[in-house]
């Protein structure tokens, strides 16, 4: 396949990293929201959530500015207007949860009233955004929320991506898979 029908390294590194982030995050997520209230691996979990996920956050706004600056492969021509309009869909709701979801855990550690403080990766301090305490509630169901929004919209890009490869026999797929050297 040409390089002009693939995805950049730039572009493919960041898709692969992140979606390992993403789907850490959603299950570290619900695996320490399920522990005893106050144990050190909940506590390490959480530490270990807010870290993973500041990054995600940053990485975003790297991809975003590479996406803006690297137009990416184009869809193929067999594709209807209706899959076209549901893929662009998708992809922007994935940046929508990708800045949203880390924005609105940060709401939700900035108002708690455990005021625990978030040192990320045990050596960059997070400061708290400046929230009332009363939004807790609304940001932790937000954050809920978010989190099936985001697994229902993992569940379609993968799916999609998987009927282009397996059912349709296109390049969709392969064009944002690494190529470790092969032509
Ligand atoms: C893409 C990024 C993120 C994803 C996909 C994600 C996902 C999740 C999930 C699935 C849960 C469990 C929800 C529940 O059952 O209540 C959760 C909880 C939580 N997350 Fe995140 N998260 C992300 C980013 C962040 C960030 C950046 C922070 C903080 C800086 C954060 C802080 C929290 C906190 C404090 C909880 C516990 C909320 C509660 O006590 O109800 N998250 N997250």
């Amino acid at each position: 396949m040409s390089s002009r029908l693939r995805y950049d390294p730039v572009a493919i590194a960041l898709h692969w990293a992140m979606a390992a982030m993403i789907l850490g995050l959603l299950v570290m997520g619900f695996v320490m929201t399920s522990l005893k209230p106050g144990s050190p691996l909940q506590f390490q979990l959480y530490q270990n959530h807010k870290s993973v996920g500041i990054a995600v956050l940053a990485l975003t706004l790297l991809r975003l500015g590479w996406r803006l600056a690297h137009r990416p492969p184009a869809l193929p021509d067999s594709m209807a207007g209706w899959e076209r309009l549901a893929a662009h869909a998708g992809h922007a709701a994935l940046y929508l949860l990708m800045l949203a979801m880390p924005l609105v855990g940060w709401a939700v550690v900035s108002t708690s009233s455990f005021n625990i403080p978030t040192v990320l990766f045990g050596t960059i301090p997070l400061p708290h955004l400046p929230l009332p305490r009363d939004l807790n509630a609304a940001a932790k169901l937000l954050h809920e929320g978010g989190a099936w929004i985001m697994i229902a919209t993992v569940i379609g890009h993968a799916g999609a991506a998987l009927r282009h490869h397996h059912l349709l026999g296109d390049d969709v797929l392969r064009r944002m898979l690494p190529r470790f050297g092969r032509e």
